[in-house]
Parts: C-alpha cells; structure tokens; sequence
C-alpha cells in the first residue's frame, strides 16, 4: 500500500513512525514532511500543506492508496473534500465537520443544542455588545475566544476589566486576528486538569485512544506564553476509569451522534480538550485532527496496525476492529528554539543524533528540522529549522521510567539556544497517585 501523509511536524512523523511499523505500508510519501521524516518517508518539501491544488495533483503523480491529511487548515479548507473528489480515499474530516474546530461559534452552539458540557458563553460580532455584556457580567477570570483559527493564540484569559476590553477591541475591531477574530465567544472560566482524549471515529462509532497531558506554557510551573505544546505524558493518571465512562456516555457519544444528525459525519481523528471541573467534565475545545505533540506519546502505545484503523474508518466499520493499547507510559519532552513562541533563530546544527536523526533508547520525533547539505563529510547533518524543534519520546514500565529515559536523552542532544522544560509530566505524578 502506497501511504501521502500531509504535513511536516513532529506529530506527522509520529503517525508516518505508526505507519512504518505496519506490513501492510510499503511505500510512505510526505508532504512537506521534514529532516527526521525523511528518513522514513519519502518528502516533497516544496509543497505546503494548505496548498490544495499542489496536493491534488501530487496525489495524481503518486496514486497512493491513501492520503492522510493531519493538519488543522487544509482540513478546515476542504482538503479533504477535494481529494476525494478526485478519487482518493483519505483519513480526516470533510470541511463540513472540521469546522467543530474551524469555528468556535460552531462547536459551542452544537453543544448548547445537545447538551454537551462545557462553559457557558455568549458570541458577539458587536464590540458595544461584547463590553456590555462583560460590564454587566463584572466576573473575572473571563475566557475570550476568536470564532475561527488562530495558532493556538486565539484565547485570551482576562484578568480585569481592562484586559477583557483590550481583547475584544483587539479581535473585533483592530483585526488582530484577521477574519478569524471578526466573531468572538466570550465564556465562563473553568478550572480543573485538563485531560486530551483522541479518538477514532468513523461518524458514527466512536473509539477513545489513551489519554494525555499537554503542557502548553513556554515554561516551567505552567509559566510564560502559550505554545503548540512543549511535551506530553500518557495515560494521564487523572483520567479514570470513572470518568473514562462519565466523558463517553456525557461527551463522545453526543458529540459524534450529534455531527451525525447535522449531517456533518466526521470521519478521522477527533480531539476532545476536556476540563476536569469540580461540577464534571467539560469540553474546553475541538480540535478535528491529531494533537501535536499529544499524538507523539498516544501513537507509539497503540498496537492496532494504523493502516487497518485508517481502512476501518474509511469503510465505516470501526465497530467491528478491536483496537488495542500497550500498558506501559510514554512520555515526550519537546526542545524548542530559544525565543520560541516568540521570535526565534533558526539554521542551528543538531548535536547527538545519529544518521537517521535517531538517539539510543529514545525515539525522536522532528518537528522543525531539516537535512543540511555536507556532501563533503557524507554524513546527515540536521539543521533546526522551526520553533519545536525536536520532541523526545521513551516508553516504559512507569511514567517516572518514560521521563527518565527521556531527559537523560534530552542531555545528550543539544543545539544552540535549545530551550527545554523540565517539568514534564511532573504534575501528573503528583497528583496522579
Ligand atoms: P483552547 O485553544 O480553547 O484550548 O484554549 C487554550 C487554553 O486556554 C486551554 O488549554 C485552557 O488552558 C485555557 N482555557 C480555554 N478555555 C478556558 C475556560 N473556559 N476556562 C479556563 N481555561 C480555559
Ligand atoms: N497540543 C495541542 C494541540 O495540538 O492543539
């Protein structure tokens, strides 16, 4: 079987890592994939992932059997929708249900309209409207989020009044955030662990993967800017068994039959960003693909071939396929560029990987890397070439053994300005007793 998977961060090399393992995937393309992929998968790193039309027509070279589209834009853009027109069989939602990420003013009136826990709100287009309401509501924290797309940058938890103002004029009227910002949701603020769950779903059956622990601060203590996720842990030992039943009778059930009914089935990866509150739990938000770098320590625990899940969901019979899990943890440390979130250098040399941009005892995923040319020296040099840079994944027995192997890598590998917390999965050790 011939594999397209779109996208070139950590998160895809973990799901072309999956594909990999498979004896059915003989041949894996990437586009645009990045240095550490293409030890694996063979990369087009000219084409980017929200160019549709570069897309279609790369799969009309290549004829694979499947294309797998991973990241959020070309799925909330319809790429999906326009590779299956032109043929192609695909794992990933139609525009028509991405939108349960695409737009926040979506996915909360769905839940309103079925019930689906999660914080109250109200949306405006308004600014008067929006100060107004949070004049009259006069309680803080208060949560303000764009509608649409913002690079995890989007929501702004305002401590005053002031700060709640600057917000909304930021995104309503100065268009920080361009059309995404042009509708906001003002909600309710929760608090509580949050807890990812990924799930299988073929529009109809829904399949939760292990659960995981984001760590979404720059740095140590939950401190600094939000990021893209600077390292995960699974299982995440807040999440038990009872809310496992709790969040699946209450949360992924209504949310895929929910879809169903709008004559929205989504098909894919559904990602359920959920709050454990003192008054249950509740979703923070959807995202319509696999979590980065959620998908790095929940992939390499699955034991399922991810080719016969993919045809599964294609078929719409992932009721029938038992999909099953590894009991160990896994535990994946992120190593940014210094100044990430904000600006950053990039162009660094990589110390401490191997040929095939690998470390002993660890699996490295690359996020931001590339292959810089040493013809000369014949040897694989990698360069980084983003803001994550590389995330660090062990598995083990224990989350405490997963850590360990994972920062005593971490040590080993260095770049200039590599920055790093040290604080994985120390929260979920705590409290997860
Ligand atoms: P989102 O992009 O919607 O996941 O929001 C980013 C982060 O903001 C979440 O991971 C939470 O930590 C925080 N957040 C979002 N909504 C709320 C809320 N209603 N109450 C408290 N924290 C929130
Ligand atoms: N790690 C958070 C996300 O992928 O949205």
């Amino acid at each position: 079987m011939k594999i397209l998977t779109i996208g070139g961060g950590g998160r895809e090399h973990a799901i072309i890592n999956a594909f990999s393992r498979s004896p059915k995937a003989d041949k894996l393309y990437a586009a645009p994939g990045n240095g550490g992929i293409s030890a694996i998968a063979e990369c087009y790193p000219e084409i980017k992932a929200t160019d549709i039309e570069a897309v279609v027509d790369l799969a009309k070279k290549l004829n694979p059997d499947y294309v797998f589209v991973a990241p959020d834009d070309p799925l909330v853009m319809g790429m999906v929708d326009r590779l299956n027109e032109a043929g192609f069989k695909t794992f990933g939602p139609k525009a028509n249900a991405a939108i349960l990420e695409g737009s926040k003013v979506f996915s909360k009136g769905l839940m309103k309209k079925y019930g689906i826990p999660t914080a109250n709100y109200e949306a405006f287009t308004d600014p008067d409207k929006a100060v107004a309401y949070i004049k009259e509501k006069n309680s803080y924290p208060t949560v303000i989020k764009c509608d649409g797309l913002a690079l995890g940058k989007g929501v702004i938890i305002a401590e005053n009044e002031e700060q709640a103002v600057n917000a909304i004029k930021s995104m309503l009227l100065d268009g920080k955030f361009g059309k995404s910002g042009s509708e906001i949701v003002i909600e309710e603020y929760l608090t509580g662990p949050e807890v990812t769950v990924l799930a299988f779903t073929d529009g109809k059956t829904v399949k939760p993967m292990i659960s995981s622990m984001d760590h979404k601060r720059a740095y140590d203590g939950d401190k600094g800017l939000n990021t893209g996720g600077m390292g995960t842990i699974a299982p995440n030992p807040l999440y038990t068994e009872e809310k496992q039943k709790e969040c699946m009778e209450k949360i992924f059930l209504p949310t895929v039959r929910a879809m169903e009914k709008e004559g929205r089935p989504f098909k894919g990866c559904l990602y359920f960003g959920l709050m454990l509150t003192p008054r249950g739990a509740k979703v923070i938000e959807y995202n319509c693909r696999f979590g980065d770098p959620e998908a790095q320590v929940v992939l390499p625990l699955l034991q399922t071939d991810l080719v016969d899940i993919m045809e599964a969901v294609w078929e719409e019979r992932l009721e029938d396929l038992e999909v099953k899990w590894s009991d160990e943890s896994c535990a994946c440390v992120v190593m940014a560029s210094g100044g990430y979130p904000e600006r950053y250098e990039t162009g660094k040399e990589i110390s401490g990987l191997d040929e095939k941009g690998q470390h002993k005892g660890v699996y490295v995923y690359h996020a931001g890397t590339k292959l810089g040319g040493n013809a000369a020296e014949k040897r694989a040099v990698y360069l980084t070439s983003g803001g994550r840079v590389l995330g660090i994944t062990a598995t083990d027995q224990t989350l405490q053994g997963a850590l360990d192997k994972a920062y005593g890598a971490v040590k080993e590998i260095s770049f200039e300005k590599a920055h790093y917390r040290m604080d994985i999965g120390k929260r979920a050790l705590n409290e997860g007793q």
